[in-house]
C-alpha cells in the first residue's frame, strides 16, 4: 500500500493514518510529526522550521522534501500524511518515487467544512507519549493510564489564528492537488464527517483493503 492521505487541518489524517498503520502494518508517514520531534529535539533544523510550525505556515519546499524522503525507502508499504502540500512538493514526490522505482497506488482526499474543522483542532489533545490523537468530546484520552499514560497535551499551531491561516494555506495551495491527481486517476474521496470508525472502513475500501 502506497497512499497519499489529503485533507485540510483536522479532517483526521493523522487519526485515520494511525489506525489503519495499526490494522494493516502499514507505516504512517506524518511530515508533520517529522517536523514537531526536530523541533522538540532542539536540533538545528528543529530552530529552523519552529517558527514556521508555530504560525501555521509550511516549511519551505526544500527542506520538507529532503526531510521526507528518507522515510519513502524506510518501508514496502506506507502511508503519507500531509505530504505533499503544494504542486512544486507533488512534481518532488514525483521525482523521488520514480527514482526509487516505487508506483504510487491511491490518494486518498478526506473531506469536511471548514467550521466542523476549527472545533475539532480546538480539542484536539496529543498523548506525548504514545503520540495518538484525541478529542476532548469525540474521542477523549483515556482514564486507565495502562492504556495511554499521556501527558495529554494541546499543539502549539491549534490557536484560532493559526488554525485559520492552515485553512487559508490548504485551500490556496494543497486542495488543487486533488485534480492533479484526478487527472492521473488515482483520486478517490471520501467523507470526513463521519464517525471516525466509518472513515476508517471507507478509507480501507477505497485503497482496495477489506474493511
Ligand atoms: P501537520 O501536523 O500535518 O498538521 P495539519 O496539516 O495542520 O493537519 P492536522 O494534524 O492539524 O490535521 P489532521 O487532518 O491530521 O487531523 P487529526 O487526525 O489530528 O503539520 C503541522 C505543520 O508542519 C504545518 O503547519 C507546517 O508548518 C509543517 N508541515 C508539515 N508538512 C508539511 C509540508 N508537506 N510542507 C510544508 N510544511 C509542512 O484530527 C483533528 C481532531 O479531530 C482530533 O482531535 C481528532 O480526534 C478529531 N477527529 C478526527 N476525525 C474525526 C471524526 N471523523 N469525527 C470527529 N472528530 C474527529
Amino acid at each position: 500500500m502506497r497512499v497519499i492521505l489529503l485533507g485540510p487541518q483536522g479532517a483526521g489524517k493523522g487519526t485515520q493514518a494511525h489506525r489503519i498503520a495499526q490494522q494493516t502494518g502499514a507505516k504512517h508517514i506524518s511530515t508533520g510529526d517529522i517536523v514537531r520531534a526536530e523541533i522538540k529535539s532542539g536540533s538545528e533544523l528543529g530552530q529552523k522550521v519552529q517558527d514556521y510550525n508555530d504560525r501555521g505556515e509550511l516549511v519551505p519546499d526544500e527542506i520538507i522534501v529532503e526531510m521526507a524522503k528518507p522515510y519513502l525507502t524506510g518501508a514496502d508499504s506506507w502511508l503519507l500524511d500531509g505530504f505533499p502540500r503544494n504542486e512544486s512538493q507533488a512534481r518532488a514526490l514525483d521525482a523521488a518515487l520514480k527514482e526509487l522505482g516505487i508506483e504510487l497506488d491511491k490518494v486518498i482526499a478526506l473531506e469536511a467544512p471548514d467550521d466542523d474543522l476549527v472545533k475539532r483542532l480546538s480539542g484536539r489533545r496529543t498523548s506525548d507519549s504514545t503520540g495518538k490523537i484525541y478529542h476532548v468530546e469525540h474521542d477523549p484520552p483515556p482514564e486507565n493510564s495502562d492504556e495511554d499514560p499521556g501527558p495529554f497535551v494541546q499543539r502549539k499551531d491549534d490557536t484560532e489564528d493559526a488554525i485559520r491561516r492552515r485553512l487559508e494555506i490548504y485551500h490556496d495551495q494543497t486542495e488543487p492537488l486533488k485534480d492533479y491527481y484526478a487527472e492521473r486517476g488515482l483520486l478517490a474521496t471520501v467523507d470526513a464527517t463521519q464517525e471516525i470508525s466509518k472513515v476508517t472502513d471507507d478509507v480501507l475500501k477505497a485503497v482496495g483493503e477489506t474493511a
